[in-house]
C-alpha cells in the first residue's frame, strides 16, 4: 500500500544531532517523503548542513542535502510533518508550535509522552492509540511521539506475552550504548574502559511508559496496563544496540515453546500493511547460547526488528532472557517514520 500523487514534504527539527542525522539517513532515499527543510539552534542555524554537521553514519550524506541551509526551529518552514529529535530542554514548546501552525509532530523527545491526549504509539503494539489525537486541541495539527529508546525494544518484546498470558512483573537490566547520550555525549575518557551505572531520568521511563503503551484505548483516554517493572539502567561502552536482561512473571502458565512461538510469530499491522519501514519479523529468537550481540545483530532487518535470546527458567519471577534493539533506529528515528508511515495510511479523520 501507497498514498497516491507526489511524495510528502517533510522537516527534521534538530537535523544535526544523533538522532537528527538518522532521521536523514533513513529519509534520504524514503519513497513516500521528501526532506524540505532541516531545522536546528541558533547556533547553526544560517549553514548549510553539511558544513554545520559531524556527520557520524555509515550512510554518505547526498549533496543535495548537504546544500541545505539550516533554518531556526519555527513553523514557517515548509513541510506537512515535523520530525523531532529535539534536545528536550527545547522539545516541549517548540513541538507544541509546530503543532499549533498545522504540523503533524512527529517526536522522540520525553516531553509530551505522558500526557493523556498524546498517543505513545510503536505501530506493531498499540495502532489503535493513534485514536488519541482527536483530543488534542492543535486543529489540522497533531503530536505523537515514539518510547524511549530502551522501552522500545522491551514493550515490543513484552507485548505477545502480555497478550497470551498476562504480565505481573518485570525486573530489566540495561546495558545502554553511548549514542543514546546524543553527540557527543559521553565524554570517551569517561565511557572507555567502563560501566556508568546512571542514566539521568531514564529508570523512571522504563517503569512509566511501557504502562501507557500496553494499556487499553478507551475513547479519550488510555488504561493503564497493570504491572510492576523495576529498571536499573547502565551506559556501557557500545557504540549502538541497547541490551536488556529481563526477568517476567506471567499471569498465567506458559511453555518455553510457546513462548518462542509467541515471539517468532508475532506480527502487527505495519506487516499487514507492508509499511515501507516495517521489518518482515519484528522479532527475532535466536538459538546461539551467546547471543543477541550488538556487534553482530543490532542492524537485523535495517535496524528495526528486536532480537532475544537466552530464554530460561527464572528462579525469582517465572522466566528470563535477553533483548536488544538499535537505539537510533527501532528506538528512534526508525520507529519514528513508521509512525509517520501509519499516520500516512491510516489519518484520523
Ligand atoms: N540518541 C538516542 O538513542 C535517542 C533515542 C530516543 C530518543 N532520543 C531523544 O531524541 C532527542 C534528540 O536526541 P539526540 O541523541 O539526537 O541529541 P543530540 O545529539 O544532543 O541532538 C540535539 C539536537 O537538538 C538541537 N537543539 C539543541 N538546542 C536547541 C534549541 N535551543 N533550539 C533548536 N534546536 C536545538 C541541536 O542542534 P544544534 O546542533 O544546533 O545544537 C541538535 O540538533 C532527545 O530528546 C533524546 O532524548 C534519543
Amino acid at each position: 500500500m501507497q498514498p497516491k500523487g507526489k511524495k510528502i514534504p517533510v522537516a527534521v527539527l534538530g537535523a544535526t544531532g544523533m538522532v537528527g542525522q538518522k532521521f536523514i539517513e533513513l529519509l534520504q532515499e524514503h519513497p513516500w517523503f521528501e526532506i524540505v527543510a532541516l531545522a536546528a539552534s541558533e547556533r547553526s542555524e544560517g549553514q548549510r548542513y553539511g558544513q554545520a554537521v559531524q556527520w557520524r553514519m555509515a550512510t554518505p550524506l547526498l549533496p543535495s542535502i548537504a546544500e541545505m541551509k539550516l533554518q531556526s526551529c519555527t513553523p514557517h518552514i515548509a513541510g506537512d510533518i515535523a520530525f523531532s529529535a529535539l534536545d528536550s530542554s527545547v522539545a516541549g514548546e517548540i513541538e507544541s508550535t509546530f503543532a499549533k501552525g498545522g504540523f503533524i509532530v512527529i517526536s522522540n523527545s520525553r516531553n509530551h509522552r505522558m500526557h493523556s491526549d498524546v498517543p505513545l504509539l510503536i505501530p506493531e503494539v498499540n495502532p489503535e492509540h493513534l485514536e488519541l489525537v482527536h483530543a488534542q486541541k492543535y486543529g489540522s495539527g497533531m503530536i505523537i511521539t515514539n518510547p524511549n529508546c530502551v522501552v522500545c525494544g522491551l514493550v515490543m518484546a513484552l507485548h505477545p506475552l502480555a497478550q497470551r498470558w498476562g504480565i505481573d512483573t518485570v525486573q530489566v537490566t540495561t546495558m545502554q550504548a553511548v549514542s543514546g547520550a546524543g553527540y557527543p555525549g559521553v565524554a570517551s575518557f569517561d565511557i572507555i574502559d567502563n560501566v556508568i551505572p546512571y542514566i539521568a531520568s531514564e529508570e523512571e521511563k522504563v517503569e512509566s511508559e511501557p504502562l501507557k503503551i500496553l494499556g487499553s484505548f478507551q475513547k479519550t483516554y488510555i488504561e493503564p496496563y497493570q504491572m510492576v517493572i523495576s529498571a536499573q539502567c547502565n551506559r556501557v561502552p557500545v557504540m549502538d544496540g541497547h541490551m536488556g536482561c529481563v526477568s517476567v512473571k506471567l499471569k498465567e502458565k506458559a511453555s518455553p515453546a510457546d513462548i518462542i512461538d509467541a515471539w517468532t510469530t508475532f506480527q502487527g499491522l505495519p506487516q499487514t500493511l507492508k509499511l515501507p519501514s516495517a521489518p518482515s519479523f519484528p522479532l527475532l529468537y535466536m538459538d546461539g547460547l551467546n547471543h543477541p550481540q550488538p556487534k553482530l545483530h543490532r542492524l537485523s532487518e535495517k535496524g528495526m526488528s528486536v532480537s532475544i535470546g537466552r530464554l530460561r527458567p527464572c528462579p525469582v519471577l517465572d522466566w528470563k532472557f535477553t533483548l536488544l534493539s538499535h537505539n537510533t533506529i527501532r528506538g528512534a528515528a526508525g520507529c519514528a517514520i513508521l509512525n509517520a508511515e501509519l499516520i500516512t495510511i491510516m489519518k484520523p479523520s
